[in-house]
């Protein structure tokens, strides 16, 4: 059971592009779970669309056809890390049963369903880690769905610390902080005066890069100290 695996959503891009480079520097195989694939060399890619309730009906047989070669012995040691996410710009005034279900499947349902199908071959020393936000804890007006998707997951890691009591799996939940991607800057309209004034909000005077996410996660990964925690990492933000 030496192979070490690392099943990541969302690694087409941004954080988790990053920690896909990261876990392979450290020789890991990688499964990836994106729409589009990760460009890495030796990535699997499977291109599902998590955003549809029953996509794991047709995940399960897929992921584990992709992990089988990785895994002689039927289990393994499995590194999952849940980071892909949709952020909308909503409110609780005029937020859609229909547009608060869509986020909630992506951010917090296809995270258990994605558990369910892994958790059956994960070996003694696995790993489940949750992208959260600086806004798993806090809230900011206009996010309305993301924020309560982001508290949500944090109630989910919570859960599966207590859950897999004994396993010998730990959990945690990594709360990022304004992070240079594709998600943010798509966020604020590509603006680079509101992505200044962001930077201005970090004591640092500076975005996160990616790949310092991507060491994180690795981190967070393999240290079973760190189960059940919520790990903030943001920089430092000015308090106003
Ligand atoms: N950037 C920040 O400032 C920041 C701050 C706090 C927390 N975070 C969290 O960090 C994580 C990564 O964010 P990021 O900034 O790296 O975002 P990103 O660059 O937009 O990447 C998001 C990833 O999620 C995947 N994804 C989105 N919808 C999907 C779907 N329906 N099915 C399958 N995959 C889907 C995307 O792949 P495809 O498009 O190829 O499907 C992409 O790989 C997220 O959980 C986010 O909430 C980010």
């Amino acid at each position: 059971m030496s192979t070490k695996i690392l099943v990541i959503t969302g690694g087409s891009k941004g954080i988790g592009r990053a920690a896909v480079e990261q876990f392979q520097r450290k020789g890991y195989q990688v499964l990836n779970i994106s729409r589009s694939p990760c460009d890495l060399a030796e990535v699997k890619n499977l291109a599902l669309d998590m955003s549809d309730a029953g996509w794991d009906t047709r995940a399960s047989a897929l992921i584990h056809d992709a992990l089988s070669p990785w895994m002689p012995e039927g289990r393994a040691r499995i590194a999952l890390v849940h980071n892909a996410a949709r952020l909308d710009k909503d409110s609780v005034e005029n937020v859609t049963a229909q547009a608060f279900a869509d986020v909630m499947q992506i951010n917090v349902i296809a995270p258990s369903q994605l558990n369910q199908i892994l958790l059956p071959v994960m070996a003694k020393g696995s790993a489940i880690v949750y992208i959260g936000s600086t806004l798993s804890e806090k809230a900011v007006a206009g996010s309305c769905t993301y924020v309560t998707s982001k508290h949500a997951l944090v109630g989910l890691m919570r859960a599966t610390c207590q859950d897999l009591a004994g396993r010998g799996i730990h959990t945690n939940c990594i709360c990022p902080g304004f992070t240079n991607t594709e998600m943010l800057r798509a966020h604020v309209g590509n603006d680079q005066s509101i992505l200044d004034a962001i930077a201005s909000g970090v004591t640092y005077g500076r975005l996160i890069e990616p790949k310092e996410m991507g060491k994180f996660i690795y981190s967070a990964a393999t240290q079973p100290v760190l189960n059940g925690a919520v790990l903030h990492a943001n920089l430092g933000q000015v308090e106003r």
